[in-house]
């Protein structure tokens, strides 16, 4: 028998972002400050869907034969936006580094932890000693918490396995958590996350084994929709990435990029080139880089809190909006460089640390992030036909949502039109 779900009747926000008219193509400049805000403002919701948005005057009258039969949740005084979307997390990992933090609290860098042998490598190191079921557990709980930061949909990468066992273990529960999780989980293939340890001598080979091998068998599986490679120096170079990323696309998968994250590599150029649908990071991006990425329409995916842990500057969020990049935000979360699920303070970091406003932060955490993961059309804004994810924050207006930072203002959640924070 098919699950019949009530209608969700949210009423009355003290304001409605729609971020209305833009499921086609990512917002740029301008735009990004248009939050199709209604005052006021209702949804009807059902079948997972939005049915209708607008003043609750308007909604009231509509619904009025129905209003009986619908959940009702009172929303004045509130916030209401489209659910956060996460456009890229590592979220299936095992373990902690919280020592890592402490040594580069006391000098040591990123780069010299992960050369030594930890990093990336002990993260791939507990992945790999995890069990599934234990990897299950430990991911299904950061879901949940990024459910009650107000976020509904998260990409996940693998890369802590760089074999094949572990990759498949990786993104096969990420299908798992997709399908037993209400958070809408996006799988992005990440084999090309490090160099393995037993190929640091022979890197080439390990790239040969990306593009011969598991490039077409996570495509044939369908396990993933994106292809990421850290370009990075001491990593992945540029034409390394490239040949990595053209094997992806040969395969259906789109590709991704970690780009200028730490030293600059002109990972931005390689984004445009590549035809990416984002490039992630971008601290070091040159300005030529960043304009071939406006023209190409690539978004711009950037990572504040990474920058915040790692201290370091931050990206130009500013310089790349005024340039017209399409630019979202996410958290990175991951246990080295971001180990945080926290989406509303990363977009607080958008404003002060890289001169973004809230009107742009909500953008960006909303359709844009929808826009670099290929799923512009289904969420990231609330409009008829839409699925029906929502959140409702407990501050009357969107700039209080950063202004009273450090707190999570997550009041109500409505997850393919379903209550699921309260
Ligand atoms: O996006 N830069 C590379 N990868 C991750 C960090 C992964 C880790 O340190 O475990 C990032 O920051
Ligand atoms: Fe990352």
């Amino acid at each position: 028998m098919l699950e019949v779900s009530k209608a969700v009747f949210i009423r009355n926000a003290a304001q409605l972002v729609t971020l209305k008219g833009s499921s086609d193509i990512p917002r740029v400049r301008a735009e990004m400050s248009e939050l199709g805000m209604i005052e006021n403002g209702s949804i009807w919701i059902e079948d997972r869907t939005i049915q209708a948005v607008g003043t609750d005057v308007e909604l009231a009258a509509k619904y009025k034969p129905r209003l009986a039969e619908a959940e009702v949740i009172d929303a004045s005084g509130k916030l209401v936006t489209p659910g956060l979307v996460d456009p890229h997390t590592h979220l299936v990992f095992a373990g902690s580094r919280e020592n890592e933090f402490n040594m580069r609290l006391q000098g040591a860098t990123y780069m010299e932890i992960m050369n030594a042998g930890g990093g990336i490598h002990a993260t791939t190191r507990a992945t790999k000693a995890a069990a599934r079921e234990e990897l299950f557990h430990q991911s299904y709980q950061r879901l949940n918490q990024f459910l009650r930061h107000g976020v509904t949909t998260v990409e996940a990468k693998s890369g802590y396995g760089m074999d094949w066992e572990t990759e498949l273990k990786q993104l096969e529960v990420a299908k798992q958590l997709n399908e037993q999780h209400v958070i809408d989980v996006v799988p992005t293939f990440m084999g090309a996350h490090a160099i393995p340890e037993d190929y640091k001598r022979r890197p080439d080979e390990f790239v040969k084994l990306l593009v011969e091998e598991m490039i077409p068998k996570v495509a044939e599986l369908g396990l993933a929709e994106f292809n990421d490679v850290f370009c990075e120096k001491g990593v992945f170079t540029p034409e390394q990435s490239r040949v990595i990323l053209e094997a992806g696309k040969r395969h259906g998968l789109i590709p991704k990029i970690h780009a200028d994250e730490i030293e600059p590599y002109e990972g931005a150029e390689l984004a445009a080139e590549v035809g990416a649908i984002s490039a992630d990071h971008l601290l070091k991006a040159s300005e030529q880089g960043m304009k071939a990425m406006a023209e190409k329409g690539v978004v711009g995916v950037l990572l504040p809190g990474t920058a915040y842990f790692l201290m370091a500057e931050s990206a130009n969020g500013r310089k790349m909006i005024d340039l017209g990049v399409p630019v979202a935000l996410s958290t990175d979360c991951n246990p080295g460089s971001s180990p945080t699920v926290s989406l509303p303070f990363i977009m607080n970091l958008g404003c002060l640390k890289m001169g973004m406003t809230p009107a742009e932060v909500i953008t960006a955490a909303t359709i844009n992030a929808a826009h670099a993961i290929n799923r512009g059309h289904e969420i990231g804004s609330l409009e008829v036909g839409k699925k029906a994810d929502v959140t409702i924050f407990n501050v009357e207006n969107y700039m209080k949502l950063q202004y009273l930072y450090g707190v999570n203002h997550t009041d109500t959640v409505v997850k393919n039109g379903q209550v699921v924070v309260r």
